[in-house]
């Protein structure tokens, strides 16, 4: 198996193990290999016979520059290839608060592991975009975001001394629902894949698992808050993750029976019905909080009332175009975003309905081997996510309401 044949310049032997083949990692790194100029050999390769079998194949990648070689080596670790000679990584200590040392290593969603003294450990708390900071004495390495550096954090540089390990690659680790694995169009019957959903909130309900709930305001607009309050009561819900307007929604439905003024039991515009929302907020506001709202009974029923009442907890994450916002939501989007990194640790399974910002900014943050459903009426919103590098993501294009329904049905309700 040969590239492309110019003379070799800069070399280095890679590997690359597990089920590499039927998960197209080895056509991947080889295209990326000749797409950035270099060349490749194989010293080694066996395919593995049963389903279950991995695979081996050792390359020697050249390149005509040393540059070149570096890139290329960049790309293909993304895909778990690894240099065959191990180092241990180069770190630097962060000179400044707040950015890391040039040169450092940007991560992805997939599991990593770095070597130091010798040995590889797991990177924690993966997530993309990040860098990696370590701990020598306690032989521990995490991922970082760049606002969340201090001087001082040693910081790895370089690629050297990381590998990753491709989810998909792994059979067990793999994150397929079986038959569902890519979006399914508005055009396909949705039932099948709806169960198989329920199936998964079922399995991570009843066993270890961690659900993730990320939610827009077309969940109230459609009428459909009881379908989700009924699966927050029922233990379907661990964390929910929203902004200001379904919060606000939710409850101005609780205290006008109106969700942006149109009401939900005869659908037509209600007088001052556009102040609802407005009233809601400053009503809250007022209180001090939607948690005593619930504790002083003026706030008796919906999704907030129901995950204050069952002990989900929740982030409100603010947005520039927000009314208010009500107390709950979280303005300073950095500090949003630390209250969410420590609620998505230890998901297993994330929902994502009828939000484009949110569920764009909880894919960002999620690990690769997180199963990861999208559902929105407009097809862009999955692209999106896919696009961004939440490649895990079950895309359903649907409008919110009948599949909640179906979903509820699905479990029992
Ligand atoms: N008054 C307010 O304060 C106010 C009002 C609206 C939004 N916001 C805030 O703005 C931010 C973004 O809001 P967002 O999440 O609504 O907007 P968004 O554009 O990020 O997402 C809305 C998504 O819902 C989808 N959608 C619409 N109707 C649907 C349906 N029936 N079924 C399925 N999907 C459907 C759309 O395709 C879109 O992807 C949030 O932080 C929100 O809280 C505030």
């Amino acid at each position: 198996m040969n590239g492309s044949s110019h003379a070799p310049g800069f070399t280095e032997d890679v590997e690359l193990a597990g089920h590499i083949i039927d998960s197209l990692l080895l056509p991947k790194v080889l295209d990326e290999i000749t797409g950035l100029g270099g060349d490749y050999r194989s010293q080694e390769i066996r395919i593995g016979h049963a389903r279950r079998d991995p695979s081996y194949v050792r390359l020697t990648v050249s390149a005509p520059t040393e540059e070149i070689l570096e890139r290329i080596l960049t790309a293909i670790g993304q895909h778990g290839a690894m240099p065959v000679q191990h180092q241990d990584v180069r770190i630097e200590l962060a000179d400044i608060e707040g950015a890391f040392p040039e040169g450092f290593y940007a991560t992805t969603n997939e599991p990593t592991e770095i070597r130091l003294g010798g040995h590889w450990i797991k990177v924690e708390r993966q997530e993309m975009d990040c860098g990696i900071a370590v701990d020598r004495t306690q032989n521990r390495a995490w991922c970082v975001a760049m606002a969340d550096v201090k001087p001082g954090d040693p910081i790895i540089i370089g690629r050297i001394g990381t590998r990753v390990f491709p989810v998909g690659r792994d059979r067990e680790g793999g994150h397929s629902f079986g038959f569902m694995n890519s979006t399914v169009s508005s055009e396909k019957p949705k039932n099948l894949t709806v169960r198989e959903i329920a199936e998964a909130m079922r399995r991570a309900a009843e066993g270890n698992g961690r659900i993730l709930v990320v939610a827009g305001p077309a969940v109230v607009h459609t009428g459909s808050r009881e379908l989700l309050s009924w699966l927050i009561r029922r233990g379907y819900v661990d964390v929910l993750f929203a902004g200001n307007a379904l919060a606000t929604h939710d409850i101005e439905q609780s205290f006008y029976g109106t969700s942006l003024g149109i009401s939900m039991e005869s659908g037509g515009g209600s007088e001052e019905g556009h102040e609802h929302h407005l009233r809601t907020i400053n009503r809250i506001r007022r209180i001090g909080s939607i948690r005593q709202a619930v504790e002083q009974k003026v706030l008796n029923n919906g999704i907030m009332h129901d995950c204050i009442v069952n002990n989900v907890p929740y982030v409100l994450a603010g947005s520039i175009r927000d009314d208010g916002p009500l107390p709950d939501v979280i303005t300073d989007s950095l500090v949003a975003q630390t209250r969410m990194r420590e609620l998505v640790q230890g998901v297993t399974f994330c929902l994502m309905i009828a939000t484009t910002l949110h569920s764009i900014a909880v894919g960002n943050m999620l690990p690769a081997w997180v199963k990861t459903v999208c559902v929105d009426i407009n097809p862009a919103t999955v692209t999106k996510l896919a696009d961004r590098g939440t490649f895990q993501t079950i895309g359903l294009v649907t409008d919110v309401e009948p599949f909640l329904r179906i979903l509820v049905q699905e479990l029992g309700g």
